[in-house]
């Protein structure tokens, strides 16, 4: 019961960790191969800045797909990445805006392409869709998959795993007995 139980528990945690990264939320991750451009203006800049704020007026939606006719761009440029490895690249926008970003990594900048995505009666919602505030994250990826933000996350869930070991035993022991 008791390895079900913390079966059951990793799977929740599992869920809400997936949580974090699902809605409203666009990620890629990439490996930076050379490094460019190492001074200039940046947007970016690892580790110091761990977050850019952007609001994109994004083109008006074609009122037969329901989508922008254009893409708004933007491109950000980042600093202080190493040769040869990963990162992720997450964009975080609320879901009062509904929108479609694409995320791309050119090997010095951040694209973020960003498209309207709602269908209205009201012709002027659709001809001019709000602003929408978007939130930019890069960070190194641990091994190569593991973002250093959700590593707090693992930890507790390796905790929780390891310490429901002991009870699995006793629980098995128990039954081995009855
Ligand atoms: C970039 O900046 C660093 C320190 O700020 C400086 O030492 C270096 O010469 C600069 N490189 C270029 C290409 O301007
Ligand atoms: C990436 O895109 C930016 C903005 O469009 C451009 O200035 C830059 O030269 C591109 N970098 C490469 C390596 O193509």
């Amino acid at each position: 019961m008791s390895t079900a139980f913390s079966f059951f528990l990793f799977i929740t945690l599992l869920t809400c960790l997936f949580g974090l990264t699902l809605g409203n939320t666009e990620i890629i991750n990439f490996k930076s191969i050379h490094v460019y451009d190492r001074n200039g203006s940046c947007q970016l800049r690892i580790p110091d800045t761990v977050s850019q704020s952007l609001i994109l007026q994004p083109y008006p939606i074609d009122p037969e797909k329901g989508i922008s006719e254009s893409a708004s761009r933007v491109a950000l440029h980042a600093c202080g990445l190493k040769e040869n490895t990963w990162y992720q690249l997450r964009a975080s926008w609320p879901a009062v805006y509904p929108s479609e970003i694409d995320l791309a990594w050119n090997g010095t900048h951040a694209l973020v392409r960003l498209y309207a995505s709602f269908y209205s009666v009201d012709d002027s919602l659709m001809n001019h869709p709000p602003p929408v505030p978007i939130q930019i994250d890069l960070e190194p990826l641990t091994l190569g998959f593991l973002p250093s933000s959700l590593k707090p996350i693992v930890a507790v869930i390796a905790v929780i795993i390891i310490s429901s070991i002991p009870f699995a035993f006793l629980i098995l022991r128990k039954q081995k007995l009855d």
